[in-house]
C-alpha cells in the first residue's frame, strides 16, 4: 500500500524532493522543490488568454486544457529539475477544494504517478499551499498571522507550531471573484484583479463612497454587499443611459479596490493585534494587489507589526507552493492512499500543519 510507505525509505540525511502537481482551477503547474523551501523547477501553464474571451473559467474548457498540458509542464519540471522519477521522494498534489473537473486531472494524474513510480502520495489542501509559498523566499517565524486572498477563498489563520488555525472567513464572495466581479461590471478583462489594480492606479480612491461589511466582533469577512452596491451603482446610471467614460472607470475601480482593501487590511491588524502577533504574512492571488500592500503595511507599521507577502509568481496559483506544503506532511509521514479523491469542498483541518522545525530525522 502507498499510504504504507515511510520517509525511512529515504537516508535520513538525504534531500526530501517533492514533485507537485497543482490543477484547482485554471493553471496547469508542476515543481519540483527539496527540503520545503528550495524551487527546483516551477513550471506554469496559464489559461488566462483562453478563458478570457468568456470573461471567466469555463470549468469544462479548464478540464480540457489541463488534460492537454499536465503531461508537457511535468516532464519540463521534471526536466528543469535535473532529476529522474527514481530520485523523488513523493508525489504531492492539491486535492481540493477549486474546480472539480480541474481538481480530477490532477489528482488523477499524481495518482497514476505514484503508483507507477512507487512513491508515496501527498494531499495538500489549496489553502496551506497559498501559506507555505510564504516559505520558500524567507524564515517564517513560529507565530505569525495569514490573510489568504485568493479568487475563491478570504480567510484570516493564525500560525502556530501546532497548527493552522482559521479565525474567519468569508462566507459569500472571495475578495478575488469580487475584484473579478466588479471588474467584468466594469468592462475590464478577465482576471479582473490585476486590471483592477492597474486602473485604480490612474483613480481617485474616494470618487464613491462604496460600503464595507465590517461584521463587527468577528474575524469575517463579507464582500457580497459590496460586490451589489457597486453593480446596483453602474446599472442605475447606465439605465438612465449614462456612460462611463476611462477616468470615471479609473474612478470606480480606485473606489471598489480601497473598499476591498480597506476592510482586509483593518480587520488583518486588528487580529493581529488581539492575537499579539508580530506579523502579517499575505498569500494567495489577491496579495499581489499593490493597494492591499500598501494600506496592510501602513497599517500594520503603525502598531509595530510586520508584514510580508510572496513575489508574483508565488501569490497566484502554482505547484512550488504545494510541495512547499507537502514537505510537513512527508516529515509526519502523513501520506494519502491511492483511494484520493478530488474535493471541491475540501474542509481546512487545522492539522494542515506548517512545521518548518520538522525534518525527517526528528520527524
Ligand atoms: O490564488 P489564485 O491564483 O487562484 C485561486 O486560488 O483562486 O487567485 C486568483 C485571483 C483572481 O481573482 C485574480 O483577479 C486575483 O487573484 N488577483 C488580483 C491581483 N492579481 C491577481 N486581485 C487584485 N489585484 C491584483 N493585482
Ligand atoms: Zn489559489
Amino acid at each position: 500500500m502507498i499510504d504504507k510507505l515511510e520517509p525511512a525509505r529515504e537516508e535520513n540525511q538525504q534531500p526530501v524532493r517533492i514533485l507537485a502537481i497543482e490543477s484547482s482551477c485554471d493553471e496547469t503547474a508542476a515543481a519540483v522543490v527539496e527540503n520545503g523551501v528550495r524551487v527546483l523547477s516551477n513550471i506554469i501553464d496559464s489559461q488566462i488568454p483562453i478563458h478570457r474571451r468568456f470573461g471567466g473559467v469555463v470549468p469544462e474548457v479548464a478540464s480540457r486544457r489541463h488534460l492537454q498540458a499536465i503531461w508537457p509542464v511535468t516532464q519540463q519540471a521534471l526536466a528543469e529539475s535535473g532529476l529522474s522519477p527514481q530520485q523523488l521522494s513523493a508525489v504531492a498534489v492539491t486535492s481540493g477544494p477549486g474546480l472539480v473537473g480541474s481538481l480530477l486531472v490532477g489528482v488523477s494524474f499524481a495518482k497514476a504517478l505514484a503508483y507507477a513510480w512507487e512513491k508515496p502520495l501527498i494531499d495538500v489542501h489549496h489553502w496551506q499551499g497559498h501559506i507555505a509559498a510564504l516559505q520558500l523566499e524567507r524564515q517564517m517565524p513560529a507565530e505569525y498571522l495569514a490573510l489568504v486572498v485568493s479568487g475563491s477563498h478570504s480567510g484570516l489563520l493564525k500560525i502556530s507550531p501546532q497548527g493552522l488555525f482559521p479565525l474567519g472567513m468569508s462566507h459569500d464572495d472571495a475578495a478575488g471573484e469580487a475584484f473579478d466581479k466588479i471588474a467584468r461590471a466594469l468592462y475590464l478583462p478577465y482576471p479582473g484583479g490585476p486590471e483592477i489594480d492597474k486602473a485604480a492606479k490612474n483613480g481617485r480612491a474616494d470618487a464613491v463612497a462604496f460600503p464595507r461589511a465590517w461584521l463587527e466582533g468577528s474575524d469575517d469577512f463579507s464582500f457580497s454587499g459590496l460586490k451589489s452596491a457597486v453593480l446596483n451603482y453602474l446599472n442605475r446610471r447606465r439605465m438612465k443611459g449614462e456612460d462611463f467614460s476611462p477616468a470615471e472607470i479609473n474612478d470606480l475601480a480606485a473606489s471598489a479596490q480601497e473598499a476591498i482593501c480597506d476592510v482586509l487590511s483593518a480587520k488583518a491588524v486588528a487580529a493581529a493585534q488581539r492575537e499579539k502577533l508580530p506579523l502579517i504574512a499575505l498569500a494567495g492571488g489577491v496579495a499581489a494587489n499593490s493597494r492591499l500592500r500598501a494600506l496592510l503595511q501602513q497599517r500594520a507599521a503603525a502598531v509595530g507589526i510586520e508584514t510580508v507577502w510572496p513575489n508574483p509568481v508565488y501569490c497566484t496559483d502554482n505547484a512550488a507552493m504545494i510541495g512547499a506544503a507537502a514537505y510537513s506532511h512527508f516529515c509526519r509521514c502523513r501520506f494519502a492512499p491511492l483511494s484520493l479523491n478530488a474535493d471541491p469542498r475540501k474542509p481546512f483541518s487545522p492539522l494542515d500543519a506548517v512545521d518548518k522545525t520538522a525534518t525527517p530525522a526528528n520527524a
